[in-house]
This record gives structure tokens, C-alpha cells and sequence, in this order.
């Protein structure tokens, strides 16, 4: 039997978690063992603790997996990106409104071929495994089996998944156009599919403002109310010309955000990526009404869209998490992720702390997608999705985590230096689903081999 098949596996290792969000409960959110052991039974977190304090006390049935020097945290969450980008990550030279038309639409129109859906979205998710993340929230396209794909996928890895198929009924090419009344069928139909399968939810997923209409917006509203539990995923005051071309579409409305509320769409469950240009009032109406924000630093630099105030944000009480939102962001990995947010708070004037970058990349992305009972620890109960980090995955990241003092000091290190190489393995609900190869090509997922303890 593989280790992963065991009902019952302890792994040890060094582990970090946290178990409160550190910018209001301190240091004493992030929770360090130095040698740890996390105890899995039948895909679940049941047991952490020290090695000294429960390795005496396991049962004749658990397998002890050894994960050396190696540190493990929970999976990354990925609040936002679009699996059909793909293909165009990294399109030079345009700004976002450009951008969708020269490089998004043409390649998001590729989708209504099925197989080809569901050639990208396997190679999407094993680049997100590859990568560290387990859990995600994406768009697919206009395309209702370019969901179907995705959800495919993300169950025959276990995966929690959060997708939908992008509502679009103007400003865009009649190829990729739905109507407000197709645009609900198809949801409806979907939804009824998908969500709550395994670890699958549906998020209903108006492209943003400018795209859809009055209707379709009230049909996006009405799906949420005659659907409950489901998600809704849309973009936010990303962009300078599009906050004003929104308000010459909506000549009615107060703000960008006014939008969306007025339509019944700023509520719990609502997630909108970057939300760079919203006023102090509208931040506070986003907190009080229990959407979260996608802070998505890559793609805010590439498409030159701007700075997003993080300290801003978590100050008025929104909820937030990271988002690569590739292809605008310029990586799946999230650790290159929360290098470029700190990056981008330095230029705000506000340090990043490693803390609060890991506390985004895990469980409080898991409470932006109000998931947080389910993953983003490792709290008893909890999906075991978990990463196993390679300190030594380069030289450079090897010789400076040798002269770190303590665990924070080699956090920053990891989020500064550290992307895919790092992650050694990812583990989703107690199975290894990725294991890098020593050199060359990733090894097909298997059982780690015990290495000596060089504590
Ligand atoms: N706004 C509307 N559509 C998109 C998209 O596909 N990517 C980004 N970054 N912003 C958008
Ligand atoms: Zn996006």
C-alpha cells in the first residue's frame, strides 16, 4: 500500500499554520512546531501536535510518514483567476480594457470546443498543484461546457473548487454574447449540476459591470436569491477607464460598487477581484455586507492597473484574500504572489509582513471564500491539503535559510525567493497529488521517501 492510501498517516515535519489572522491577534496567530506531527485520518486533519507529545500515542493502524527537515503548511487558496487564460499569460503590452479585446476574447472564444476546455483545464489544475495551491475560485468562459471541464478536473483530484461560466450580454464579440435569459438557464442548469458535488461550488459569474446589462445583472441577483449557498465572483474598480466607463453605462449610480448593489449582488459569498479604486464609504460597504476582496498584486502590476491598498482594505473590515488572477497575473504560484503584494504595500508605505502575507495565502483566503471551516489550517477537521516546502530547492534560498534566526525570518525568505521549485509535494485530502522530481520533469505523484532528520 502507498503511505497516501493509509486511513490513518502522521506526518512529521515542521509545521505552520495559522489559527487567527495575525494582524489582529499578533504573532501568537501563527502556530509553529518545530517538530510536529499532523495526524490524517480518511482525508482529515484529526490530530496536531509535537512528535515528543503524540507520536507515543498512535494507533497500530497509522502510518508514520517522516518528512525530514521539510516544513509543511496548509495549501494555498487561490481567490482568483481564469483557467481559460492559460494560453495567453504573459501577452505583451496593453492595459486592461485593450487587453481583453486583443489578447482575452480571442482566446476565451477557443472554449466552445469541449475537448479543448478540457485539454487546458487539466493541464490548469496540475499547474495549480505543481504549484502549491488547492483550492481556487475561477472563471471559466461564456461557455457552459468550459465549466463542465474545469469541475471535471477539480474532481478527479479532490480538489475544492470554486467555478462558474462568465454571464456576458454586451460590449463584447457575438460569439462569446449570451442573453440575460441564457445567461440564467445555463447557470441554473449548472448549478443544479455542480455545486455542492465533493468539494465543487458554484459561483455565479457576471464578467464585470461593463459586460453585462440591467437584466442580465438582476438575472445574476436573482440566481443568488433562488440559489442559496452559491457563490458570485465579478471584477472591481480594477481600472481607471473603466470606473469611468461604468459610469457613463450606469448614469444612475453613485459608485462603480453601487452597481453591483443595487442589483443584490454585494452580499456574502460575493468575491470581487482588485477593487484598487474605491472610495473609503464603499469599503466600508463591502466589509458590512460580508463580500470579500481578491487582492491580485501580479496582475495589477503587468496591466499597469494600480496599487492596491491592502492596509486600506483589512482596515475597514473587508475580508481578503490573494488572487493570481492569471492570465493578467504573470504566475500560478502563489509565493511569487505574496512577493510582488509586499512589493506593492512597500510602494504604499506599509510593510507586508510575512505573517499577514501567509495568513492571506491561507487561511484567510479561506475565510474570504468563507471556507474556513473546511480548509486554510490545520485545525481537527479540516481537508488535510497541505504543501511540503523544500528549503533547499536553490542554492540562494538554501544558503540564506541557513543564516535565518527564526521561522518568520525564513517565511519572508520563502515568499521572497521561493516559487514552484519549492514545493516539494502537495497533498489533497491526505493523498499526494504532486511530487517534484529531483531534477528535470515532476515525478507522477507517489509516496515520499523518509529522509534523514537534520534538525
Ligand atoms: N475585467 C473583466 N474581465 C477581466 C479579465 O478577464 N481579467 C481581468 N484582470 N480583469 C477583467
Ligand atoms: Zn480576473
Amino acid at each position: 500500500m502507498r503511505d497516501d492510501e493509509a486511513r490513518c498517516q502522521a506526518h512529521r515535519a515542521t509545521l505552520v499554520d495559522f489559527t487567527a489572522d495575525p494582524r489582529s491577534a499578533g504573532a501568537g496567530a501563527r502556530r509553529h512546531l518545530a517538530d510536529g506531527l499532523l495526524v490524517v485520518r480518511e482525508g482529515r486533519v484529526e490530530q496536531i501536535g509535537t512528535a515528543a507529545e503524540l507520536l507515543g500515542r498512535l494507533g497500530p493502524d497509522t502510518r508514520l510518514i517522516d518528512h525530514g527537515a521539510a516544513l509543511l503548511m496548509p495549501g494555498f487558496v487561490d481567490t482568483h483567476l481564469h483557467y481559460a487564460q492559460t494560453d495567453m499569460i504573459a501577452s505583451h503590452g496593453e492595459r486592461l480594457l485593450e487587453w481583453l479585446q486583443r489578447y482575452t476574447f480571442p482566446t476565451e472564444r477557443a472554449f466552445s470546443d469541449p475537448e479543448h476546455a478540457r485539454e487546458v483545464a487539466g493541464f490548469f489544475v496540475d499547474e495549480l498543484l505543481r504549484n502549491g495551491t488547492t483550492s481556487a475560485m475561477a472563471f471559466a468562459t461564456v461557455h457552459p461546457a468550459s465549466v463542465d471541464a474545469i469541475f471535471a478536473a477539480a474532481e478527479a483530484r479532490s480538489m475544492c473548487l470554486i467555478a462558474g461560466k462568465v454571464m456576458m450580454d454586451r460590449n463584447c464579440p457575438d460569439d462569446l454574447r449570451d442573453t440575460a435569459r441564457s445567461g440564467y438557464d445555463d447557470s441554473a442548469a449548472l448549478i443544479e449540476r455542480w455545486h455542492g458535488r465533493g468539494r465543487l461550488r458554484y459561483a455565479v459569474t457576471p464578467r464585470f459591470a461593463p459586460t453585462s446589462s440591467d437584466d442580465q445583472l438582476r438575472a445574476a441577483g436573482q440566481l443568488l436569491d433562488d440559489y442559496p449557498g452559491v457563490y458570485l465572483q465579478s471584477h472591481l474598480a480594477e481600472n481607471a477607464d473603466e470606473v469611468r466607463w461604468v459610469a457613463e453605462l450606469f448614469p444612475w449610480s453613485r459608485s462603480y460598487l453601487d452597481v453591483y448593489e443595487r442589483f443584490g449582488l454585494l452580499r456574502e459569498r460575493a468575491v470581487y477581484a482588485h477593487c484598487i479604486h474605491l472610495a473609503e464609504d464603499d469599503l466600508g460597504r463591502m466589509a458590512g455586507s460580508g463580500a470579500a476582496v481578491s487582492f491580485c498584486p501580479t496582475s495589477n502590476l503587468f496591466l499597469g492597473s494600480g496599487l492596491f491598498d491592502l492596509e486600506r482594505a483589512t482596515g475597514a473590515g473587508t475580508r481578503v484574500g490573494v488572487g493570481t488572477d492569471v492570465g493578467a497575473g504573470t504566475s500560478f504560484s502563489i509565493l511569487r504572489t505574496l512577493d510582488e503584494a509586499y512589493k506593492v504595500a512597500q510602494l504604499g508605505r506599509a510593510a507586508m509582513s510575512p505573517l499577514d502575507a501567509f495568513y492571506l495565502a491561507t487561511r484567510g483566503g479561506a475565510r474570504a471564500l468563507r471556507l474556513e471551516d473546511e480548509l486554510g489550517s490545520f485545525e481537527p477537521g479540516c481537508f488535510a491539503d497541505f504543501v511540503v516546502i523544500d528549503s533547499g530547492a536553490t542554492p540562494l534560498l538554501a544558503r540564506r535559510w541557513a543564516q535565518a534566526r527564526d521561522i518568520d525570518e525564513k517565511l519572508f525568505l520563502l515568499m521572497t525567493l521561493g516559487d514552484d521549485r519549492a514545493i516539494a509535494q502537495t497533498w489533497v485530502k491526505g493523498r499526494c497529488v504532486h511530487r517534484r522530481a529531483a531534477a528535470g520533469g515532476d515525478a507522477p505523484a507517489a509516496p515520499p521517501v523518509a529522509r534523514a532528520r537534520p534538525r
